[in-house]
């Protein structure tokens, strides 16, 4: 079996911070969601995987996955030329995905526990397609599928304005090469794109088997900023882990699950865990508070940081406090003669914000 990432798109939701980043880079505990997907991708053993890339992001996408050594893996890119659905780049990678099963996951997804259930349920079955379902309280937002009771699809429908059932598509499938076929035969949707989802609703219509499975722990879909916060929350929850390879004076404490790189030094500082510190950054008279990740060479001093993803090389020098905040790399906070105390941001590359 193959896989296929998807890793191309636009990013609308995400700016500012999506002007210079390609939204599948955005880091969560100080990892790209992207190395999450690769992760999630070696551990069902698949060693062949495609990874669609835009004209805009793409080299950006090579030089964070290379060639793929990292997860064991030959990594072939195929370059998608404008976002034109997920159905569009299916067909677009057919000449890499020929007539082989697939797994495709959408690069800006993350779910808990790993794809190899999934993709051992279709080796098991063999039907045409088998996609992830979630519960979700927005319906409206996804894709939506109606099941029996056995859960075979009966029904798709794309961002329905009346959803038939509470259960969205979490953008991991299974498919054999009849995939291709449908989507054939499909037209754009009311947005314009090609959708993976009306071509599963065609092999229905074609009177294929597709076979769904509940997802029953989290899933991240991380198209927005909260939603990348809370990945960060979740994902700090589930797998950090305490220890120090920088350097933490005597006046510092630090206390539950927080992880220091090499290089950091921590100062007359408080670090309340969950949270990850990267490489080289210096922390002075600082206040961490949980759920916070800090990538490498930023420095902070002063400031108190709560529920907040910080990039790398960025300089946050005056007593404010931050919350909830999304901030770019090598972005600036600094203080002239406001009297703010309490911020939300969610700032750009190399912004500068002075109060
Ligand atoms: O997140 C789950 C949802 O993903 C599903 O419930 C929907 O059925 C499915 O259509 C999809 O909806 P979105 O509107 O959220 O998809 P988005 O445009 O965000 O694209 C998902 C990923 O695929 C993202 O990493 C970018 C990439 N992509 C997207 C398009 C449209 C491509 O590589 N090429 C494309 O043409």
């Amino acid at each position: 079996m193959k896989a296929l990432v998807l890793a191309g798109g636009s990013g609308t939701r995400l700016r500012p911070l999506t002007h210079t980043m390609a939204k599948q880079l955005v880091p969560v505990a100080n990892k790209p969601i992207l190395h999450f997907v690769m992760d999630q991708i070696a551990g069902t053993g698949i060693t062949d995987i495609g990874v669609i890339i835009s004209p805009e992001t793409g080299n950006q996408i090579r030089q964070s996955l290379g060639g793929g050594e990292k997860w064991g893996a030959k990594i072939t890119y195929i370059l998608q030329d404008k976002p034109a659905g997920l159905a569009h780049a299916v067909k677009t990678a057919q000449p890499f995905l020929r007539e082989d099963p697939f797994l495709m996951f959408l690069g800006d997804n993350l779910i808990q526990g790993g794809v190899k259930q999934v993709v051992d349920q279709f080796g098991a079955e063999s039907p045409q397609a088998v996609i992830l379902l979630k519960e979700v309280a927005n319906p409206r937002a996804f894709g939506v599928a109606v099941v029996d009771d056995d859960l075979r699809v009966l029904k798709l429908v794309e961002k329905p304005k009346d959803p038939p059932s509470n259960l969205a598509l979490v953008g991991i499938y299974v498919f054999s090469p009849e995939i291709h076929r449908a989507i054939e035969r499909i037209k754009p949707s009311w947005r314009g794109e090609l959708e993976i989802t009306d071509a599963i609703q065609e092999l229905l219509h074609m009177d294929r088997r597709v076979l769904a499975r509940k997802l029953t722990g989290w899933w991240l879909d991380t198209g927005k900023k909260d939603d990348i916060l809370e990945a960060n929350r979740v994902v700090l929850d589930e797998y950090a882990t305490a220890g120090s390879l920088g350097e933490a004076d005597e006046s510092s404490v630090i206390s539950g699950r927080v992880q220091i790189g090499t290089g950091t030094k921590v100062t007359a500082s408080t670090i309340r865990g969950p949270v990850v510190i990267g490489d080289n950054c210096e922390i002075k008279n600082a206040f961490i508070g949980p759920y916070t990740a800090i990538g490498s060479n930023t420095c902070l001093s002063g400031a108190a940081v709560e529920h907040s993803v910080i990039l790398e090389n960025c300089r946050i020098d005056c007593a404010v406090r931050l919350e909830d905040s999304l901030i770019g790399t090598g972005a600036r906070v600094a203080r002239r003669n406001s009297s703010l105390k309490s911020l939300r941001l969610f700032l750009g590359d190399d912004a500068e914000v002075i109060m």
